[in-house]
């Protein structure tokens, strides 16, 4: 059986004192309700829907090709789902309503509130958990058999409904046709003067329906987020949840709890990660590398076998056991190929690097092409912006670049060829050449001491 989703990211989220949409607030990069929509898909929902109103624009755009109904106005939960009844046009089958500040909702459990309403053929399924502290929350009440009979949310509570401490967690899995037979139904006569989603429970039972319910056990499962206090519980349950996945799956982790992985970063294994390792984005590190500690990799992938260590690498691209750092800054278009080495300060942006190849502390490799083999001497720059636009430097096989040499792009230096340390290098130089460009050193015998004398102070 077909079954859709839809996601509720209409609210404000006042408790964030943000101008940002509470949903658009992130953990490892990622938007809350990107969290939400993925579970959704994971767990079987083919088609979603997100509900979008305060700070719509914002939200859409974080949601490139997802289908979104507008809420123009926050009339409440039940509200924002007759918002979606179109764009909701011919569902049938299973409808899970979700939240889109609860990031932490895992897709077994949405498959499970699917399937549980599916074998037990229930108009609505509430997904409930149990609380120590359920203050804020709409509690679950049920009847003396223990069935479900509604939801009552905390601002209309009868005193002796308080202590009850079973929750709504805010997730719901309906028949689509039958909730949308009723939901004009719903009333807005309650203590927030607005139309409660939880208040379908009480319409499809006098209409003799059944409401089942699941009760989650995963702790934090259920966690919205209205706070930045709760932003960073999130963050720390999703970090947790994260982790513990790549330790299962072969992955060594020195001090979990300073290690941040992105959902989506692809690891292999025999990979140990040093504390304050950040792998962000669409990231995907190979068997038997090393990574950290102090490293930052976005967007990037690390070929087996290669070590990274207090590093930053965006956009990058590296072949099997490669090292960098310490302090090596590889940004976007960076190549490296199989055994090269780049070490201490050295920054490099679009450029390919070839097998082998070293560049081992000091230098800045921009927008240049370098063979296999070559060693770039401390200190190199390849001067690749006039200014106006910037230009290449290609480095042939085996070229030995001595240090401090300055490449004036555009400019070829030919396989197998040496440049003098501190050259400025402007013109090509063919294969097997030497190049040097320098003033012709001066020695004046006994300057240095005639200096010392002249000021009083000769000491030695
Ligand atoms: C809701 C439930 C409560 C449950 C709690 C779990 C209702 C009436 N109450 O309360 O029983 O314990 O979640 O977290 O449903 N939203 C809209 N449009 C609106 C109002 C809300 O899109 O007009 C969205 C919000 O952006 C949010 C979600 O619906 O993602 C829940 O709304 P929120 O105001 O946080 O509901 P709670 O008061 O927490
Ligand atoms: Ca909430």
């Amino acid at each position: 059986m077909s079954a859709a989703a839809l996601v509720l990211a209409a609210g404000e989220g006042t408790r964030m004192k943000s101008s940002l949409p509470k949903v658009a607030h992130e953990i490892l990069g990622v938007p809350l309700v990107r969290f939400v929509v993925d579970a959704a898909r994971a767990g079987g929902c083919d088609r979603v829907v997100v509900v979008t109103g305060h700070g719509a624009e914002t939200v859409e755009a974080l949601l490139p090709g997802e289908a979104t109904a507008r809420q123009e106005e926050q009339l409440g939960t039940g509200h924002a789902v007759m918002c979606a009844e179109s764009a909701l046009a011919g569902a049938s089958g299973s409808l899970v309503v979700l939240s889109g500040d609860s990031p932490l909702i895992r897709p077994e459990t949405i498959a499970r509130l699917i399937e549980v309403r599916e074998a037990g053929h229930a108009a609505a399924v509430v997904l409930t958990t149990l609380l120590d502290d359920p203050a804020g929350y709409g509690r679950i009440v049920r009847d003396d058999a223990g069935t479900l009979i509604g939801i009552v949310e905390d601002k209309d509570l009868l005193p002796e409904q308080r202590p009850i401490r079973e929750i709504n967690t805010g997730t719901y899995c309906f028949d689509a046709e039958v909730l949308f037979e009723h939901l004009h139904r719903l009333q807005n006569d309650n203590a927030q003067g607005e139309f409660y989603l939880t208040d379908m429970v009480r319409v499809l039972r006098s209409e003799g329906l059944v409401v089942a319910d699941v009760v989650s056990e995963e702790p934090g499962e259920t966690l919205g987020v209205n706070s930045r206090v709760q932003l960073a519980e999130a963050a720390c349950i999703m970090q947790r949840r994260i982790n513990r996945e790549h330790m299962l799956a072969g992955v060594t982790m020195t001090d979990p709890e300073l290690v941040w992985i992105a959902p989506g970063v692809r690891l292999g294994r025999d990979i140990v990660l040093e504390p304050m390792t950040f792998l962000l984005g669409d990231t995907e590190v190979r068997d038997g590398c090393h990574i950290g500690p102090d490293s930052r990799i976005t967007d990037s992938r690390i070929g087996e076998g290669s070590a990274i260590g207090s590093s930053v690498v965006a956009g990058a691209d590296l072949g099997r056991e490669v090292a960098v750092g310490p302090f090596a800054s590889l940004f976007p278009g960076t190549v490296l190929a199989s055994h090269t080495v780049v070490g201490a300060c050295v920054e490099i942006r679009n450029s390919i690097v070839g097998e082998g190849s070293t560049i081992p502390s000091l230098s800045y490799i921009g927008d240049a092409t370098l063979g296999a083999g070559v060693n770039v001497g401390a200190g190199t720059i390849t001067c690749n912006d006039d200014g106006v636009r910037t230009h290449r430097t290609v480095i042939g096989d085996g070229a030995f670049i001595g240090s401090d040499t300055m490449l004036v792009a555009p400019v070829t230096i030919g396989a197998g060829s040496v440049t003098g340390a501190g050259s400025t290098i402007s013109t090509d130089v063919p294969d097997d050449a030497l190049a040097v460009e320098r003033a012709e050193q001066r020695t004046v015998e006994g300057w240095a001491a005639w200096r010392r004398a002249a000021r009083g102070n000769d000491e030695t």
